[in-house]
């Protein structure tokens, strides 16, 4: 079990005061990784227009480009919601980067009440991601939308 106020407390301490968003995005992608066990992708899609886009991110090589709507990541983005998903091979339209991956979790991330961006883990294990999960890594992505160095639209 992930201890998220630990993991939460280091990546304010990291983040604070920095005014580089790849710089903190790149420290938050390691964090995760080091901090969550039986994951296969750690890391950050930021919006372009209507696309998602690859940022910083700790595991296998990844798509570049996922349009608003399309798969997991494209998805959340959309609704504006978090999506937690037991079984990625059950997900219409599921955008397999590592077919390694069984489970997924995506938060979208906001800057000025809009969608700038998602935070997306993969799992080899199914049903990897539970409700204390959610909330833990919910908190993260808040974390980052407070920095105020998200990039904006
Ligand atoms: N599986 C994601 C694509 C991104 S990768 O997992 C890193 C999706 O369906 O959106």
């Amino acid at each position: 079990m992930t201890n998220y106020r630990e993991l939460n407390e280091q990546l304010q301490a990291l983040t604070e005061g920095v005014p580089h968003p790849i710089a903190n995005l790149a420290n938050a992608s390691a964090l995760l990784w080091q901090a969550l066990p039986e994951l296969n992708w750690a890391g950050f899609y930021l919006l372009e227009g209507k696309k998602l886009v690859l940022g910083p991110f700790q595991g296998k090589t990844a798509c570049i480009e996922i349009p608003l709507g399309r798969g997991v990541c494209g998805t959340a983005a959309a609704e504006d919601r978090t999506l937690v998903v037991e079984d990625v091979h059950c997900f219409r339209g599921h955008i397999a980067c590592d077919s390694a991956s069984n489970s997924e979790i995506v938060i979208p991330l906001h800057r000025d009440g809009a969608v700038v961006g998602v935070l997306d883990l993969d799992s080899p294990v199914k049903a990897r991601f539970a409700e204390a999960d959610q909330i833990g890594l919910e908190a993260f992505a808040a974390i980052l939308e407070r920095q105020d160095f998200l990039p904006a639209l």
